[in-house]
């Protein structure tokens, strides 16, 4: 059972963080270099909108799967480093609600009403906290991993 908790928790792991190392590292700037903004925001939009609708999914599997295998040692005696994983988590998914719930349903706006400077405001703002979420999620990897080494 452990075994399959910790399947389902990296599996919404390599998701998350993966698919935000492909959109920035990657999509984003040949779209940026290939494509004008008549083109590039309603494709930024569209792919962004069934990737946050997958994220959503992987940050319920992360949270459900990382609580039981919390709760299951005993929260209290749980080592500083899933401590750790939990607020960085919990950070994440408030970055990220903020990215879906407020930044992206703009960059739709711009894109539906053909505003391309908004939509490349909009884009801006989704692209810093994407990046601030990176780090956290590559710290957040960095200290499951080698928080280990501490105790
Ligand atoms: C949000 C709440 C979270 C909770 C409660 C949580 C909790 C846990 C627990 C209890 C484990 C098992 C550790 C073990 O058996 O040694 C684990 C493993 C792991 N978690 Fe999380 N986690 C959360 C979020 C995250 C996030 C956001 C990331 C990365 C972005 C992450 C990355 C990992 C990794 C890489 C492992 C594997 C560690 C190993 O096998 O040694 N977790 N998590």
């Amino acid at each position: 059972m452990r075994q399959l908790l910790v399947f389902i928790h990296l599996a919404g792991v390599i998701v998350w963080v993966g698919g935000m190392v492909f959109a920035h590292f990657f999509l984003r700037p040949v779209a940026t270099d290939l494509l004008p903004p008549l083109q590039r925001l309603p494709l930024m939009a569209g792919v962004l909108g069934r990737f946050f609708a997958a994220v959503a999914l992987a940050i319920a599997a992360i949270i459900a799967s990382g609580l039981m295998l919390m709760l299951d040692n005993g929260f209290a005696g749980a080592p500083w480093h899933w401590h750790f994983m939990l607020s960085n988590g919990l950070l994440m998914t408030v970055i990220f609600m903020i990215i879906y719930g407020i930044r992206y349903p703009r960059l739709k706006q711009a894109v539906a009403a053909a505003d391309w400077p908004a939509g490349g405001a909009a884009m801006s703002g989704i692209r810093q906290l994407v990046v601030i979420n990176l780090l956290l999620g590559t710290l957040t990897i960095a200290v499951a991993l080698l928080g280990p080494l501490t105790s």
